[in-house]
């Protein structure tokens, strides 16, 4: 059975940038994720990893101001420039001409846009280094 997480609202993704959240794949490792407006049939909202497929340690949203740069209709990679399709997440340009963005499923409803990804469960909004979480819990240690 799928889990879904609602993960924001329609409205919380920029038109002209992306929203940023953290994920956890099922062996444990955190990896972020961003949403995207689409224009095309497979639209409103689109979601992918969140790193370049020519150098996938770079960012393509580096959690600061809108998130990633949009331009066409694609994100673009801050580091060379290649530009992604927001809606396909294929590239045909620059140094990541002919690869595509590894895809993540969500669904739209209601104006909410769920996680509906099999292999990832939602951690929280924001990148991995955002996560304050993991901290422990000031009143749970203590005892009288
Ligand atoms: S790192 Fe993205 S195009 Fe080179």
């Amino acid at each position: 059975m799928t889990v879904r997480t609602r993960v924001a609202d329609v409205s919380d993704v920029p038109e002209t940038g992306s929203y940023l959240f953290t994920v956890r794949e099922r062996g444990g490792n955190e990896e972020e994720v961003i949403l995207v407006c689409c224009e095309d049939e497979e639209g409103p909202i689109q979601a992918w990893k969140n790193f370049c497929q020519h150098e996938t340690d770079q960012r393509l949203d580096r959690g600061v101001g809108n998130g990633a740069v949009m331009r066409d209709g694609g994100v673009v990679c801050p580091k060379h420039g290649s530009v992604f399709d927001s809606c396909s997440g294929y590239c045909d340009n620059g140094k990541a001409a002919g690869s595509t963005l590894v895809e993540v499923d969500v669904e739209v409803e209601d104006g909410g846009v769920y996680l509906t990804d099999d292999g990832l469960t939602y951690r929280h909004d924001g990148g991995i280094e955002d996560d304050d979480d993991d901290m422990p819990s000031s009143s749970s240690h203590l005892s009288f």
